[in-house]
């Protein structure tokens, strides 16, 4: 599996090859590079569900992928039949994460790609959806491109960036969303520096975030999420960039946990706040923050640390694993057809309602 670009210097984030999935499995770096090949619905759900590829973008194209490893078994199969169970198995996958709107998008376009498809055979429409899968994957990493594009000029000479989480390559095919315009800027031989959140509980920011930045030789630091604020108040951080799992059509998004708190910091220091977003990360059908579904995670993840108890037995916790910041807290939008900004609703439709 070779990497979406020289520049981020990283194995692919996923793959199709032979028929089959392969994913990097994102558990387990930095320490480890391991390639894991996922062959059954479940290997799909289960590699979803456990964030061995995580990332709203990443999420969506292993769906398509993994749609097409899930109707493998029942290729014999006569078209009605196959037909019914590529439904009950993109159900089936559409449950594995709740919050990120590119898991159900990727499937119902498979779907509505299955519906269109003149075939008269069982083969013919599963090569269908590969096709379809593959449109997904290429399209994934041109949005990339055009996020990098629009959120170039947004990073200047000696500036400081913060992100939260991982939205990097690592959770997408291409250049990230809310790095691709860090990269593009680093591409330009623009001299800036990153600073990355380390995003209890699961450490996207330290493990992934940090990896593949430095891995491009991006100018990155690595803080803890409690350390935002203050480095905001001694003015090293000049603008936000932070993915989204789903945008409302009002502009309120869900993004890691913590990304409400960066929101509401950056307004009191006057940071200007930027959410990276392509178009397959906007649902129009939620009309705000409040209908969207956030998951809860096991409370291991809170009270261990690599594995090791952190916390007094028995304790209550919380693990939501994403918070939903409202419009009024964000700059703009990068999107691969331009930075939107405020009305959100009147502006995101504008430039997207149709298409959605
Ligand atoms: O739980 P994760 O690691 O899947 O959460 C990922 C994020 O919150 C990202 O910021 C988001 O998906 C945007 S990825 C381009």
């Amino acid at each position: 599996m070779v990497s979406p670009s020289p520049f981020t210097n990283l194995p692919a984030t996923l793959a199709w090859d032979d028929d089959c999935l392969r994913i990097l499995d994102q558990t387990r770096l930095p320490r480890e590079t391991v390639v894991e090949t996922l062959r059954t619905a479940q290997d799909v759900w289960r590699a979803i569900h456990e964030l061995r590829v995580r990332g709203a973008p990443a999420i969506g194209v292993a769906a398509a992928y993994g749609l097409c490893v899930a109707v493998q078994r029942v290729r014999h199969l006569p078209l009605d039949a196959f037909r019914t169970a590529l439904n009950e198995q993109a159900a089936y996958l559409d449950g594995a994460r709740p919050t990120a709107v590119n898991l159900s998008w990727s499937l119902k376009r498979m779907l509505r790609a299955a519906e269109r498809a003149r075939v008269t055979d069982t083969l013919a429409l599963y090569r269908a959806l590969v096709e379809e899968a593959t449109r997904i994957h290429r399209e994934d990493e041109a949005l990339c491109e055009g996020i990098g594009r629009h959120g170039l000029p947004l990073i200047t000479a000696g500036c400081g960036v913060l992100t939260h989480c991982n939205a990097g390559a690592l959770a997408t095919t291409g250049l990230g969303t809310a790095t691709a315009p860090i990269y593009t800027a680093q591409r330009e031989g623009i001299a800036f520096r990153v600073y990355a959140d380390e995003t209890r509980p699961l450490l996207q920011g330290a493990r992934l975030t940090a990896y593949e930045l430095q891995q491009a030789g991006v100018d990155v630091t690595l803080i803890t999420d409690s350390m935002a604020a203050s480095l905001m108040a001694q003015r090293l951080i000049d603008v936000v960039i932070v993915g989204a799992d789903r945008v409302a059509a009002n502009g309120d998004f869900a993004n890691k946990i913590g990304t409400l708190s960066v929101a509401i910091a950056s307004r009191h220091f006057n940071v200007p706040f930027y959410v990276a977003c392509p178009s397959s990360t906007l649902d129009f059908q939620t009309p705000d923050g409040r209908g969207i579904v956030i998951e809860e995670r096991r409370d291991e993840e809170v009270t261990q640390l690599g594995g090791k108890p952190i916390a007094p037995d028995g304790i209550k916790v919380r693990n939501p694993a994403f918070d939903v910041t409202p419009h009024d807290l964000v700059t703009g939008y990068i999107t691969e057809r331009g930075i939107v900004r405020t009305p959100f609703d009147a502006n995101l439709a504008a430039l997207f309602g149709a298409a959605a």
